[in-house]
């Protein structure tokens, strides 16, 4: 067991990121760290899975993830919807339009109620669900795409509460580091979701060593307990994953099931670093949609957070009509592991049992 791990109470040092509460239960159930992921949720929804959750956690420990980018358009300014809605350039609103009508999308009914386009993806929202979140007895607090705000950090530290930050390079954990931050996730490019270049062999003993005595986190590729026993023995005090989750029996209600199919049946060569969610390169299934935003024809991708809403009623319009060649998902290279569908509670089994049997062996 990590010194980390003890601290936080943890019986196994497993992180799971995921947008489930009910893997979020289960995993910190089963002895890990469940971390729900805030970005799509309204502070309301936010305060109802955290209230869902601690009604039947029994006292373990969990966590929450914002995502509060370094740069993006507007940061620091008053900029409302509309002037953002009116910074999309008319090429990139027709490239969209033209994918939709090639693939015979149709229009969202009438009664349809729209989802909000802008993401969490600034520090506003990310601060309006840290203060949801300390009105529960979380553990940690995680951070994505660059290092949260002094303001954020402190009302963490005030409440007792660990801040973690993810990154992808040894200048951003050193940053990460010279801020206050007490866990570094250091995300090889393995990860699902935004990620960047360099391998997770390569970059976690890099930021162990810079860092000294901040404990770090390895991400990336980690599907279950040699991955996680590897992350160990780079010197990481725990193992932060992501796209393992998405193929439990748990997560299904989160997603649509062609998807499911697609996560299934890929290969770890299925994935590719795209920007076209964000505008920042994100891991994820290889698919149609990325083909079309990294072809010959596109318009190129838009910054955070242009790029999300030129596309944002585009993807409602696709999983409504359940348009199954334009559909994907967020994913890692584990994703070639990730063969069947399970219960939470089963995957963690495996990660104990695997752990285990991967420390006898060396
Ligand atoms: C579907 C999906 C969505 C993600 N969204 C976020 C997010 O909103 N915030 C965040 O900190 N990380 C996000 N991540 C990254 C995970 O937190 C984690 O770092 C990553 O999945 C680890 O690599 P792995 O996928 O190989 O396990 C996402 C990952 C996936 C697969």
């Amino acid at each position: 067991m990590t010194e980390l791990a003890k601290q936080l109470g943890l019986e196994i040092p497993l992180f799971a990121f995921t947008r489930s509460k009910e893997v979020v239960l289960e995993v910190s159930r089963g002895g890990g760290m469940g971390v729900l992921g805030a970005i799509a949720h309204s502070p309301e929804q936010l305060d109802e899975d955290l209230a869902w959750i601690d009604a039947r956690v029994d006292g373990k420990p969990y966590g929450v993830d914002t995502v509060m980018p370094n740069s993006y358009l507007g940061k620091g300014e008053t900029v409302t919807k509309e002037m953002l809605q009116g910074m999309i350039p008319q090429q990139h609103r027709d490239f969209v339009d033209r994918i939709l009508q090639e693939h015979g999308v149709p229009p969202l009914p009438e009664d349809y109620e729209r989802h909000e386009d802008l993401l969490g993806w600034s520090v506003e929202k990310g601060i309006a669900h840290i203060e949801v979140a300390l009105r529960y007895p979380i553990k940690l607090i995680a951070n994505a795409l660059g290092t949260p705000p002094p303001e954020a950090i402190d009302r963490a530290h005030a409440h007792g509460i660990k801040m973690a930050a993810l990154c992808g390079k040894t200048k951003q954990a050193l940053a990460h580091q010279a801020a206050g931050i007490d866990i570094i996730v250091a995300q090889g490019t393995e990860a699902g979701g935004h990620t960047g270049e360099i391998a997770g062999m390569v970059l976690c003993p890099e930021i162990v060593d810079a860092v000294g005595d901040t404990p770090v986190l390895m991400a990336g590729g980690i599907g279950g307990g040699r991955q996680l026993a590897a992350a160990l023995a780079l010197g990481a005090q725990g193992g932060w994953t992501g796209s393992v989750w998405l193929t439990t029996e748990e997560n299904l209600a989160y997603q649509h099931a062609h998807v499911t199919e697609l996560l299934l049946k890929a290969g770890s060569g299925d994935t590719v670093r795209s920007r076209c969610i964000s505008g920042k390169p994100a891991r994820q299934l290889r698919t149609k949609w990325t083909r079309l935003w990294d072809g010959e024809e596109s318009p190129g991708t838009l910054p955070i957070p242009l790029q999300w809403m030129v596309q944002a009623e585009a993807v409602e319009r696709i999983y409504h009509h359940d348009c199954n060649e334009l559909m994907g998902t967020p994913a890692g290279q584990i994703v070639g592991m990730m063969n069947r569908v399970e219960p939470t509670a089963a995957v963690m089994q495996r990660f104990k049992d695997e752990y285990a049997a991967a420390v006898a062996r060396l």
